[in-house]
């Protein structure tokens, strides 16, 4: 019988305080397909009720982070297969989550990797990091807090440069611009967050959950508000032909033909 390779890997240190969760579909840059989405909402949510687990971090390999949302996967959906697949679900468990997350990532740091990244509380990164939000450039947008939470994290003019023309930032631009908190040597990626998350662990559990509350809070009212009007405007640009085109152009490895349509 064929081995079944978990899409996530959870690590609890002995006697520690803090657990590490990383994505593991190396082949696809750990691309987020929903099974994986499936299992990290999951195994989050196990560690989160867990009464000793202080701090999360989560990660992927050296190479990638997450090169953001499975394309081949989204490719042959529809707008509504894609409203069904109780994707909206997955983030939403995710961003609710009360134990503090730390991401650790080196490499890719793409679409829905980024926005992945920016949904835990602080980014470490490797100097190796690369950020961006290229969705644009498939015909659709980014659709899991992306406009809302990179615009709050660096700024409209830099946000619309990334979103509009697909720049991407290195991890010392990404510093500089307020989109992540630390940068660290390319091997210490995860020993780095690591030590950040034993760090954060340290501290007053209860005081960590309701300071993370509070500072959520600072963006919360016309972000909850944005992520709706977000989802809104990506399934209809699901609907279009150009997400056909930019989506089937990069599962076929050429470049996209856009009508605007
Ligand atoms: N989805 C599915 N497969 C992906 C993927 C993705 N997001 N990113 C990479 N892969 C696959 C590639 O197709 C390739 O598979 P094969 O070996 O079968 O050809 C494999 O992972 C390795 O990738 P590359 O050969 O392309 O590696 P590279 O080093 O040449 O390029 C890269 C790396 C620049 C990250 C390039 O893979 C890339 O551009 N990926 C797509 C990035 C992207 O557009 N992300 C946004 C996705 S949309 C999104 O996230 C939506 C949302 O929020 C709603």
């Amino acid at each position: 019988m064929a081995e079944v390779v978990p899409l996530v890997l959870v690590e609890r240190e002995p006697e520690g305080r803090i657990a590490t969760v990383l994505l593991n579909r190396p082949d696809r840059l750990n691309a987020l397909n929903g099974e994986l989405m499936g299992e990290l909402a999951t195994a989050l949510r196990e560690l989160d009720v867990d009464p000793d687990v202080r701090c999360i971090v989560i990660g992927g390999s050296e190479r990638a982070f997450a090169a953001g949302a499975d394309i081949g996967e989204m490719a042959t959906a529809s707008a509504i297969d894609m409203y069904l697949a109780q994707r909206v679900d997955r983030w939403d468990a995710i961003r609710s989550l009360g134990t503090p997350l730390v991401a650790a990532v080196s490499g890719f740091c793409l679409g829905g990797g980024c926005e992945l990244a920016m949904t835990c509380d602080l980014i470490v990164a490797s100097e190796t990091a690369v950020f961006g939000q290229p969705e644009t450039g498939l015909g659709i947008l980014p659709g899991a807090g992306g406009t809302q939470r990179l615009t709050h994290a660096v700024g409209k003019a830099l946000a619309m440069d990334i979103i509009l023309s697909g720049r991407r930032l290195s991890a010392r631009q990404a510093l500089e611009a307020g989109l992540v908190a630390r940068v660290v040597a390319r091997e210490a990626w995860l020993d780095e967050a690591r030590r950040v998350a034993r760090e954060i662990a340290s501290k007053g559990p209860l005081a960590n959950r309701l300071a993370k509350e509070a500072v959520n809070r600072a963006q919360e009212g016309p972000l909850s508000l944005g992520l709706d009007y977000e989802r809104r405007v990506l399934y209809l640009a699901f609907a279009s032909e150009d997400a056909r085109e930019g989506l089937s152009a990069f599962v076929e490895k050429r470049p996209p033909r856009f009508e605007g349509r």
